[in-house]
């Protein structure tokens, strides 16, 4: 079985990278040929600093290695070190509609941040595509945010073989049953990440331990008593079950009844 996932090196990584992604990846290098892609051509789609970049694609890459990647296991590398990345990301811009890049969420929060907005950043799902497909990859270890980038790669992979015979495994992707969309702890209807929403509210895995727990004090609850896994109408709450959850291998179940009031709730 091939794993691969990607990880770009700008914006400093936060719990949301943790839960979604990183977390998932250790234990794929045990069963499956795994790889691992710092995504630097992804990071210059919107305005950079060389230098800088450069800095934190080795930052990544020691922070993958502290989550776990054995580089004896698993093949973590820097994509604009295999200039087919690239390459295939042109061939399958022939198979991917406007359309269909039109209507990508991201792609359209993205360019309401910047007054550049590159055409880069308009076909960056076909280059993430191009990633997968390059690696014949199964599963893609990854949070919810990726889902509908992951959708047009499938898209993408089906669409080639269709016209031009297999030649595209076409992947799964695979997100954390919880975690898997964890939000800002100011603004819990709010996807955590570095780029957008309250700083305070992003918890950052490079944060030292008081800042942690003061972001974790400050996190916005809501007035009820109740501690419920509810995240409709408890967002703030239903979020910090979620992130406790992951964060001790607890069930969520477990973590509502440590704060029932009855006590009875144990930690595994
Ligand atoms: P990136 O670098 O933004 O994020 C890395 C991983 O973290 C996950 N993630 C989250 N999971 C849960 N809650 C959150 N708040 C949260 N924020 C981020 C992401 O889903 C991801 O798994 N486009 C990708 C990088 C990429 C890629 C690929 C991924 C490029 N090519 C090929 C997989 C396969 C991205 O920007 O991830």
């Amino acid at each position: 079985m091939r794993v691969f996932s990607g990880i770009q090196p700008t914006g400093d990584k936060h719990f949301g990278n943790y839960s979604g992604g990183f977390r998932q990846y250790a234990a794929t290098q045990e069963e499956a040929d795994a790889f691992f892609c710092v995504v630097d051509l992804h990071s210059i789609t919107v305005e950079y600093d060389p230098d800088d970049l450069r800095e934190r694609t080795l930052d990544l890459a020691a922070m993958l290695f502290a989550t776990g990647l054995d580089p004896e296991r698993s093949t973590v590398f820097v994509q604009s070190h295999v200039s087919a990345h690239a390459e295939a990301a042109w061939l399958l811009g022939s198979v991917t509609s406007m359309g269909e890049l039109r209507r990508m969420t991201q792609f359209k929060e993205k360019s309401d941040q910047h007054e550049f907005v590159s055409a880069g950043l308009f076909t960056y799902p076909v280059l993430m595509a191009g990633d997968i497909l390059l690696y014949q990859t199964d599963v893609v270890p990854i949070g919810d945010d990726q889902r509908q980038h992951l959708e047009l790669t499938r898209d993408a992979a089906e669409r080639f073989n269709a016209r031009f015979g297999e030649t595209f495994t076409v992947p799964e992707a695979v997100y954390p049953e919880e975690g898997a969309r964890v939000k800002n702890l100011q603004e819990p209807e709010r996807l955590m990440s570095t780029t957008r929403g309250a700083p305070q509210g992003v918890v950052r895995l490079i944060d030292p331990p008081d800042v942690i727990r003061r972001k974790f004090k400050t996190a916005v609850t809501d007035s009820g008593r109740e501690v419920k896994h509810d995240p409709k109408e408890k967002a703030g709450v239903s979020n910090l079950i979620e992130i406790m959850a992951v964060a001790t291998g607890a069930s969520i179940a477990d973590v509502e009844s440590r704060y029932d009031g009855t006590g009875y709730g144990q930690f595994k």
